[in-house]
């Protein structure tokens, strides 16, 4: 079976940490889609590690760890990603496979994705610039390159026809800061250090362990409001962050997915451009920032942070059948006198408990509901019936709202600070 860990909101709700939490019940940890605009940050044994492409399983020694085809791969990053981990994981070869259906990013995608920003002005979409959206592009175009091809002899003759076609772009697109030879020579490098690895036929392998009754857990990247489909578009990432992308993104069937496991902050945040109806531009806002840490773990951009919205959060529950909810970063609301919820939409004077089908040019806003802070200290060693009256009943009215479950509370980044609720 192959149970499902994503995040509910615009990335970054601490989906390394749940993973990694969650892998000893699991013999894969999979990812299925998005590549190394993903930052998931880890946490143990006074050890921080941030993870951008290779699955959060990593550090788990009996786990196998798979980047499947959906998962777009910079040689070149996954090289220095590699590098970061390999002392604490020297047999990380044995355990980490990768999918000879996964696109490459190309150094012109990168190229391309920085010429497009730039071309799109003050409508860009704050990408990470790591080539995703100019890789995406092509394996939709059906011109992309795969990871098996660089097996292949003709290999050099297909990146050239793959780069002249970019480089075509480039120029019509006037932008020319960049250095291609630079970025080629470590380009071929990295491909040779990654043919050392084991590049496989996935889907295969997938339904081995499916047949042989072994636990996968698929960990999603980004979030679902920045799903190309039903996330808030064009302010989104290239790849289906939904539950559904486990299927095309590892080559499983529907059947074979099980739990859904949400995940989102206590409160909200977003990076890059596009609408967040509950954003806080004010010293509340720039409180959370701080005591949240909420700079990228890719690019170290400031995250905007704002009010959790449950309206948003009931429809990525809904879009990906979510089975149980964990709340990550409650700790960061601690001492705050008073905590609000987005419960509806005002649109146009209306009120609505919908997300709209634009949420761009609506003129949405936010209709909240206030709680009574909890205090400074939220100690959770007694057990959940034994935590705060207050925050219990922020936690069930959440619960309420969103008609499904919390099953587990985050309290901090590290492992330790993990409550099962139930
Ligand atoms: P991901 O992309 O979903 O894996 O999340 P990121 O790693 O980008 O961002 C989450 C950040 O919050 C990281 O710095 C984590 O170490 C940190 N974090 C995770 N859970 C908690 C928590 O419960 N409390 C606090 N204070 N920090 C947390
Ligand atoms: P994790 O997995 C937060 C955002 C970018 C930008 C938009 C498109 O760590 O949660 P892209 O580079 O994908 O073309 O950028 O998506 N974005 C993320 N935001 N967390 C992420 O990943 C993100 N990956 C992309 O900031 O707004
Ligand atoms: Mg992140």
């Amino acid at each position: 079976m192959v149970d499902v860990i994503l995040g509910l909101q615009w990335g970054d709700e601490g989906k390394g940490k749940i993973a990694d939490y969650l892998t000893p019940k699991y013999n894969v940890v999979a990812r299925f889609q998005g590549g190394p605009n993903a930052g998931h940050s880890l946490d143990f044994e006074g050890k921080k590690f941030v993870l951008n492409t290779i699955p959060s399983g990593i550090f788990r020694k009996e786990t196998i760890n798979l980047i499947g085809n959906g998962v777009v791969i910079d040689p070149v990053r996954l090289r220095e990603e590699i590098e970061r981990i390999v002392n604490e994981c020297p047999d990380y070869k044995d355990r980490l496979l990768i999918s000879q259906k996964a696109h490459l990013i190309l150094p012109t995608h990168r190229i391309l994705d920085a010429a497009s920003e730039a071309a799109k002005g003050d409508a860009k979409i704050g990408s990470t610039l790591r080539g995703i959206g100019p890789t995406y592009k092509d394996k939709i175009g059906r011109s992309g390159l795969r990871v098996g091809d660089i097996l292949e002899s003709d290999f050099p003759e297909k990146y050239r026809a793959a780069v002249q076609e970019h480089l075509n772009i480039i120029q019509f697109l006037g932008f020319t800061d960049f250095n291609l030879a630079d970025e080629e020579t470590k380009f071929f490098s990295a491909i040779e250090f990654l043919k050392g690895h084991q590049l496989i036929n996935s889907e295969y392998f997938i339904h081995d362990c499916i047949n042989k009754g072994q636990k996968i857990l698929a960990e999603g990247a980004q979030g679902s409001l920045l799903d190309v489909e039903f996330g808030t578009y064009p302010f989104v990432t290239s790849s289906n962050t939904l539950a559904g992308g486990v299927c095309t993104g590892l080559g499983v069937a529907p059947k074979h997915v099980g739990k859904v496991y949400g995940i989102f902050k206590a409160y909200s945040t977003r990076v890059g451009s596009g609408p967040f109806p509950t954003e806080l531009n004010d010293e509340t806002g720039e409180y959370l920032r701080i005591k949240g840490h909420e700079f990228g773990a890719t690019t170290g951009r400031k995250r905007r942070t704002g009010w959790i919205d449950l309206v948003a959060l009931k429809y990525t529950c809904m879009l990906n059948g979510v089975d149980e909810l964990i709340m990550m970063k409650s700790d960061v609301l601690n001492g705050m006198d008073q905590i609000a919820a987005c419960t509806a939409y005002s649109i146009h004077g209306e009120r609505s408990e919908q997300v709209p089908s634009n949420l761009c040019n609506s003129s949405i806003e936010p209709i909240l509901e206030w709680f009574p802070g909890w205090g400074e200290d939220l100690s959770h060693t007694q057990g959940f019936e034994a935590m705060d009256e207050r925050f219990r009943n922020y936690v069930h009215f959440v619960e309420n709202y969103l008609g499904t479950k919390i099953r587990v509370i985050s309290l901090g980044p590290e492992r330790e600070s993990t409550l099962v609720k139930d």
